[in-house]
């Protein structure tokens, strides 16, 4: 006798019935970059279809989101001007300060994350403060502290830290209480690998180091207990969700820390993945919104809940067309 597992492939019906992983438009976060500047939305090169956004025309872009039932975005910030601290991260009228409050007036109900980190904001374009050549952890953490609570001040529902200073979110959270913004939470990008797909967004945010590399804080790609052991310090410092990043290369990572973390986990679908697709659908190579979703229903089936990913509004159209 032939054990027949193709009874269960013969309909598209019978398919989604037995169907294990499903996406939802729930599950998705929007990543947006936002400059000082007006009415700007000028598209950015390295990530087609993406943009740089003025606080002004954000809110446009937000509500289309929203309709489309997004309910997340994270927020990046291009600043006007860049110093050896970083100090445009946590000026009250800084441009995703601003970005925060005109979003949040908009569209009060979309959950507004930001991401904390000083790269985008030092002119050395490394995620710290430097002291005698290296990053300073614990002179960074205090900055980053800073940041967060601005952030909040703001009105961010959830502040992201990206920069992998140890005991920042411990750090983050006990500034965050201080300060009396004991319901902002922190979703901690726990485990991110110091990575080559970042490059599209490097150029997105004019982020990359001036000098050196971020090996000396971002994790080595080789190592997964490693990743483990960064998932944990993160929650027992009072994480609400955690990270994974990138995500497609490191499925595995995913899996393993969804399997002993008992928080909502996130996994970041990286510029440089995105671009990938991009880059061969518009040469005709693949079909780019086949592999989107195939490439989206992996990190969700390897553990994923949420996924922050350039591809959100796109693929919020197709699940909505489909379901
Ligand atoms: C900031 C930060 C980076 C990304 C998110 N936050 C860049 C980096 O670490 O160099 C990358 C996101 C992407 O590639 O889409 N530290």
């Amino acid at each position: 006798m032939i054990i027949r597992p193709r009874r269960l492939r013969r309909t598209p019906v019978i398919r989604d019935m037995v169907r294990e992983t499903t996406i939802s438009v729930k599950d998705l976060i929007y990543p947006l970059f936002v400059k000082s500047g007006k009415n700007i939305k000028d598209p950015i090169a390295s990530l087609p279809g993406q943009f740089h956004f003025s606080v002004d025309t954000i809110t446009q872009d937000v509500n289309e989101i929203w309709e489309l039932g997004i309910p997340a975005v994270i927020l990046f910030g291009i600043p006007d001007r860049k110093d050896s601290v970083g100090s445009r991260a946590y000026a009250d009228d800084g441009v995703v300060q601003s970005a925060i409050s005109a979003i949040k007036k908009e569209v009060p109900e979309i959950v507004v994350i930001t991401d904390v980190c000083l790269c985008e904001y030092t002119d050395h374009g490394h995620c710290g403060i430097i002291k005698n050549g290296q990053v300073d952890n614990d002179a960074t953490i205090e900055v980053l502290a800073l940041e967060a609570v601005s952030h909040a001040r703001a009105g961010a529902d959830i502040v992201a830290p990206s920069d992998m200073m140890d005991g920042r979110v411990a750090a983050i959270r006990e500034a965050l209480d201080g300060a009396g913004f004991k319901d902002t939470g922190i979703l901690s990008y726990a485990v991110k690998y110091a990575s080559a797909f970042y490059g599209p967004f490097r150029e997105a945010a004019d982020s990359a180091p001036q000098y050196g590399d971020r090996k000396g804080y971002q994790m080595d790609p080789a190592n997964a207990i490693e990743a483990l052991k960064e998932a944990s310090l993160d929650i027992d410092e009072g994480a609400d969700m955690i990270m994974v990043k990138p995500a497609l290369p490191y499925l595995d990572i995913i899996t393993r820390v969804r399997e002993q973390c008992l928080l909502p986990l996130a996994a970041y679908n990286v510029s440089g993945e995105y671009a990938m697709v991009k880059a061969a659908g518009q040469k005709g190579w693949i079909d780019a919104a086949s592999v989107m979703m195939e490439m989206l229903t992996s990190i969700k089936r390897a553990g994923a809940d949420l996924i922050l990913t350039y591809f959100a509004k796109e693929a919020a159209k197709i699940i909505k067309s489909t379901t």
